[in-house]
């Protein structure tokens, strides 16, 4: 039986996860490892927290003891990590906190592995491992096999956690996999990130905070999309294996502010180019010939369908993310955008 660890799914992708897998496993259980920060939300989980296959354990996953007597209470067979910092700009401002989770709470849970046996831990990684690709060179991508060469507080806490992952199972054979996903998008992301963070400002009326001249390129992914290559990857990948995900959907910042303010009915005068973020990574786009070819994913909703579908899901759920939007946030955004 599926006994899956999920570590941070009170977050963006970890609650898309869990709904993905409990609605597609009946039989399977879940546990659901998080601390709770400013990015985790338990109305996230509010479908789910009466499901019996379901369990939720508030947990820092760089507290030992604590994870320590969770596996040996629960002992899970999978663990996926998607506990992290994840905003760049977060980590720009205060980067130890980045290196606390996302590389000492990567090493708590590695080691809890090693201790109570396991099948498979899955670490969820990102793009950003391979710093930047030139905006004048469409024809490059990043594979596997492009160096790891970071840019932010962030990114090089999620590399050091990647060479973490690759050395427990070097040494000590631990049945790793890895993934490397593009930017995501879709239900229940904090709007700090461009996309949320649009939305909820046009249908506030508020300014759009553009960097520079809006002209970086991400690739981006409906979040689904993102859950159903993990679901391949922790039942078929190769142990030891890296699997970049992404669908080739680059887009410019500024065409996707513009794409939001057309779906929404709102006039692009709200845009405001503001000062660029330090160390802008220019252009991510994600090669995933490894993962189709190994394992026969595909995407399977395009960027066009995937903003609708979004943008309908935060006209429809205005009370989840408006209880985010409260005092904390309204200082965060203040003091990230008040002088920009
Ligand atoms: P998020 O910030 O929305 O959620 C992170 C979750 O982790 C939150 O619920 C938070 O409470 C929890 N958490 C933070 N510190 C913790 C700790 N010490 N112990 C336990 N829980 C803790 O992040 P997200 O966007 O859902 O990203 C999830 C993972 O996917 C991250 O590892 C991130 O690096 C990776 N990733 C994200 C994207 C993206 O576009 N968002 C793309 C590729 C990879
Ligand atoms: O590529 C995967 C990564 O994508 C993940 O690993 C990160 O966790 C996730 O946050 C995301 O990182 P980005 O830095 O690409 O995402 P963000 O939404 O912060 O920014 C997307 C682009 O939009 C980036 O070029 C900066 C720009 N931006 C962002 C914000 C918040 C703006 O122009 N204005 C903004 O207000």
């Amino acid at each position: 039986m599926l006994k899956l660890l999920v570590t941070g799914g009170a977050g963006f992708i970890g609650g898309n996860f869990i709904h993905y897998m409990l609605n597609k496993y009946k039989d399977s259980q879940i546990i659901c490892v998080d601390a709770l920060t400013y990015a985790g939300n338990m109305e996230t989980l509010e479908a789910v927290l009466e499901n019996p296959s379901f369990k939720f354990i508030k947990a820092d996953i760089s507290d030992r003891e604590i994870i320590y007597k969770v596996f040996e209470e629960e002992k899970p067979n999978i663990i996926v990590n998607f506990a992290a910092e994840s905003h760049v700009d977060r980590s720009i401002e205060s980067p130890s906190v980045f290196l606390q989770t996302n590389v000492m709470g990567t090493q708590v849970l590695l080691d809890a592995c090693r201790k109570y046996g396991i099948d498979r831990y899955h670490q969820v990684s990102t793009d950003e491992v391979y710093g930047d690709l030139p905006l004048d060179r469409p024809d490059l991508f990043f594979t596997e096999d492009t160096p790891i060469h970071t840019s932010s507080p962030y990114s090089a806490s999620k590399a050091a956690a990647d060479l973490l992952v690759q050395a427990y199972h070097r040494t000590f054979k631990l049945p790793v996999t890895i993934s490397r996903c593009s930017n995501n998008y879709g239900p229940y992301h904090f709007p700090e990130k461009l996309i949320p963070l649009m939305i909820a400002n046009a249908l506030n009326n508020k300014h759009l905070p553009v960097y520079g001249k809006g002209e970086n390129v991400r690739d981006w992914l409906y979040v689904e999309d993102h859950c159903s290559a993990i679901d391949l990857i922790i039942h078929k990948g190769r142990i030891g294996e890296v699997y970049n995900i992404g669908g080739h959907n680059e887009r410019t910042n500024l065409e996707v502010v513009k794409t939001i303010i057309r779906e929404l009915g709102k006039n692009e005068g709200l845009i405001k180019f503001v000062k660029d973020r330090a160390g802008h990574d220019l252009r991510y786009a994600i090669d995933p010939t490894k993962i189709h070819n190994e394992l026969g994913w595909l995407p399977q909703t395009t960027f066009d369908e995937g903003i609708k579908k979004t943008i309908q899901w935060y006209l429809d759920n205005r009370k989840w993310w408006e209880n985010i939007i409260n005092e904390e946030y309204k200082n965060y955004y203040e003091k990230m955008y008040g002088r920009r």
